[in-house]
């Protein structure tokens, strides 16, 4: 059995910097044609200087290869209307972190208040910048999400020309905003589509597994399959694929955050297969999103085949899901 995907995009994906940019970048090159690139790096991106450096160093990692990294800005509420013309042909979205929420959010945003984001919010309406939203309060970490639901339906009304993406979503009740609020997006990750919070401490830990946003019930899994499944024309993959190094993992005071970009579209696959959705997959990795950011991606064809693969241990000192297990599909070729 064969797949051919077309395009693939990964709407959320941390590629870090340095040494690690070096290792992770080129394997989300290997089979995506582009992606949503995190500014969360210390200090976060800004301006715009440092977003051009950013993109080149991610461009110098992946040589020949085609991959086209959709940057973004770190929100900020002092961003001005001029600021954000210029910053338009160069983004293709800004992230907005509540302060200290999660891995590098330390100068995100101390207060949700509208009046203290309408400013900002209003130029990127009309300038038609998406803002992406790490959607949690800093409440009990299973309620997290569902309380954070009240600033989305407040955001979603307020500014109703606002393309807002929920980031990540992990609960039934998000899903249910999708259906609310017209100008309310969703990415959904890979990990949240196979695990529950059972799989990250239910038996054994497992640190590997432990992210933010924590993975929850399984009637919210539930939830997001249905969605991802059927191509919800208003979700989009987005990895969050969050590499720490095995030691930062693995030990205590586990950093969060999945690491999934090389095996992705392989998961995808068996997973799809599974629930027998695979005419869903196309829209759900590329078509819905290219419709949603109105962006035209570069051409790749990645075809999968039903054969066994091995996923390595580890990738570099970065340990990924379903490390040395076998997954029922491979990449056969990438054109
Ligand atoms: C992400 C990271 O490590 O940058 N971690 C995570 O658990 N998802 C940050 C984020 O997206 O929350
Ligand atoms: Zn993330």
């Amino acid at each position: 059995m064969i797949i051919t995907l077309n395009s693939p995009l990964d709407m959320h994906l941390h590629l870090r910097d340095d040494e690690m940019l070096k290792v992770v970048a080129p394997l989300s090159a290997k089979t995506f044609a582009g992606g949503i690139i995190m500014p969360n790096l210390v200090p976060p991106v800004t301006t715009l200087k440092a977003l051009k450096e950013y993109k080149q160093r991610i461009l110098d990692t992946i040589d020949d290869e085609n991959f086209d990294p959709l940057m973004t800005l770190f929100f900020k509420n002092d961003y001005s209307y001029e600021f954000l013309k210029e910053a338009k042909e160069y983004i293709g979205a800004i992230k907005l972190y509540p302060s200290g929420i999660t891995t590098n959010s330390q100068g995100g945003v101390s207060s949700l208040d509208i009046a203290s984001l309408k400013e900002t919010f209003e130029a990127m309406s009309e300038l038609e910048i998406p803002l992406c939203v790490h959607g949690e309060t800093n409440g009990f970490v299973m309620d997290r999400e569902a309380e954070f639901g009240d600033v989305y339906e407040s955001f979603a009304t307020h500014f109703p020309k606002l393309k807002i993406i929920m980031e990540h979503i992990t609960t039934k009740h998000s899903v249910s905003l999708l259906e609310k609020y017209d100008n309310l997006y969703a990415t959904i990750t890979l990990h949240h589509l196979y695990i529950t919070l059972d799989d990250v401490a239910g038996g054994m830990l497992n640190p590997h597994l432990f992210c933010k946003p924590i993975a929850k019930r399984p009637e919210d899994k539930e939830a997001l399959l249905k969605a991802a499944l059927s191509a919800h024309p208003k979700v989009m993959f987005g990895s969050d694929s969050a590499p720490h190094p095995t030691h930062k993992k693995e030990c205590c005071g586990c950093a969060a955050g999945v690491f999934t970009a090389p095996i992705a579209l392989q998961a995808l696959t068996q997973l799809f297969e599974e629930h027998n959705a695979l005419d869903n997959l196309q829209a759900f990795v590329s078509d819905n999103a290219q419709r949603i950011y109105n962006y035209k991606p570069l051409e790749k064809k990645v075809t999968l085949e039903k054969i066994s693969y091995l996923v390595p241990q580890t990738y570099s000192n970065i340990t990924p899901m379903f490390a040395s297990e076998e997954l029922k599909w491979s990449v056969k070729s990438v054109l």
